[in-house]
């Protein structure tokens, strides 16, 4: 019975969670927990689901359906619906190729893949994959050089926007990586539970570690030499990123790119002010999945008071928990115009390549259908809290 049931799960995955679980059966322990993983004691990472779980749908009924737009615009690019794929650092780890697979999939269904400045495949792989326009996320490094030279790559792969994240001055402190010894600092012994780790998963090996062009980071190969990624993550960051980046920065960044620029990792409706004030294109609320600092609070509740400060005058993207139409229906009533996935594409690409992330994305397509007729309405764009319970009670 048990076996059938596996075979079920490996032949029609339907939601997040299953993709999540044949992801962890085929990833090396170490790395599933990497991307599964948050900072400390996980509080912010589990509090991003929970909330948008917490918030509550009203359903009305009688009214006419029978068609419904998911269509809308972020910063004046269509996207089929109102989801971005976030960037996620080393996932051609997780898949040969992973981010060209990614963005290839993103395109089939009519919206934007992010590249991360940490992706194993370069810009101009991934955008020479794709004929919809890739976003570059740049980590700023103490060596602004590095950084001039990203983005005068992405200006030449064509890139249109420029997310910045800033809530990675430093690392959080992940302890799942702690204890897989991705942090440096492992004992002989377990140095060699680790290599058994990825030696008792033999696909991996085969398609991934072995499979085909080197593992190296696409974008640095100037920071770090091809064929390698840093073994102690940790140290890498704070040896490299640059911890000094201010608002002040910003008129650097503008001097040397012309398209959007859009912030990520703002969680407090001072810094979106802030955000306004100089000048950028669109924010992104979001606490990086709950991956930097823990025992903050979760975007759904963040995004409100945000919303409300800097609502008419930028555009808000939000991320973090978000795993269904339902909660993109809940990002959007509180104040989103769009929201991103990280984990969920990871986990697709991992069980089931281009495909997977296809399918993760339509089946928010069609959550949306079904969420958007059962509370009555007709168009994304035109949700706002009345779709939700009394959210004074959130
Ligand atoms: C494994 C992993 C790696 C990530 N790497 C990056 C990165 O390189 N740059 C970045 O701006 N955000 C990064 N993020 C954060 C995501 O862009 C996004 O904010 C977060 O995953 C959203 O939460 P969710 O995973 O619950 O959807 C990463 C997230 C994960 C899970």
């Amino acid at each position: 019975m048990f076996r059938l049931a596996d075979r079920t799960l490996e032949l029609a995955p339907a939601t997040f969670t299953d993709y999540r679980e044949l992801a962890r059966r085929r990833l090396p322990r170490q790395l599933f927990d990497y991307v599964d993983g948050g900072a400390f004691a996980e509080n912010s990472m589990r509090a991003n689901e929970a909330d948008l779980h917490g918030l509550k749908l009203r359903q009305r009924v009688l009214r006419d359906v029978s068609s419904r737009i998911l269509e809308t615009t972020v910063l004046g690019e269509t996207m089929s619906i109102p989801l971005l794929l976030a960037p996620v650092g080393f996932a051609g780890m997780f898949a040969p190729r992973a981010e060209v697979l990614a963005a290839r999939a993103a395109q089939r269904s009519g919206i934007t893949f992010c590249e991360s400045t940490l992706s194993i495949c370069g810009i101009e792989e991934v955008a020479s994959a794709t004929s919809r326009a890739v976003w570059f996320q740049l980590y700023v490094m103490k060596d602004r050089r590095f950084a001039e030279d990203l983005i005068e790559r992405a200006k030449a792969a064509g890139c249109s926007t420029l997310v910045l994240t800033i809530d990675l001055p430093v690392p959080g402190r992940r302890f799942r990586d702690t204890r897989n010894g991705l942090n440096g600092g492992l004992a002989a012994t377990r140095r060699y539970r680790r290599r058994f780790d990825i030696a008792s998963h033999p696909r991996w090996v085969r398609q991934v570690a072995l499979g085909g062009k080197p593992l190296t980071f696409g974008n640095l190969e100037t920071a770090v030499p091809a064929g390698k990624v840093p073994q102690d993550f940790q140290h890498w960051v704070t040896s490299q990123f640059d911890p000094s980046v201010t608002w002040r920065d910003l008129e650097w960044l503008r001097s040397l790119w012309d398209g959007n620029i859009v912030l990520k990792g703002i969680l407090d409706p001072e810094d979106a002010r802030e955000a306004v004030t100089n000048g950028v294109d669109a924010i992104i609320v979001s606490n990086h999945g709950g991956r930097q600092l823990d025992d903050v609070t979760s975007t759904a509740r963040a995004l409100p008071a945000i919303a409300d400060v800097v609502g008419d005058e930028i555009e808000i993207l939000m991320d973090g928990g978000v795993r269904s139409g339902l909660d993109v229906v809940k990002a959007l009533s509180l104040g989103a115009r769009a929201c991103l996935i990280g984990r969920p594409w990871v986990y697709a690409v991992a069980a089931r390549g281009e495909q997977g992330v296809v399918d993760v994305i339509e089946s928010i397509r069609a959550d949306l259908m079904v969420a958007l007729a059962l509370t009555g309405h007709t168009d994304v764009n035109d949700l706002d809290a009345s779709v939700l319970e009394d959210i004074s009670r959130f």
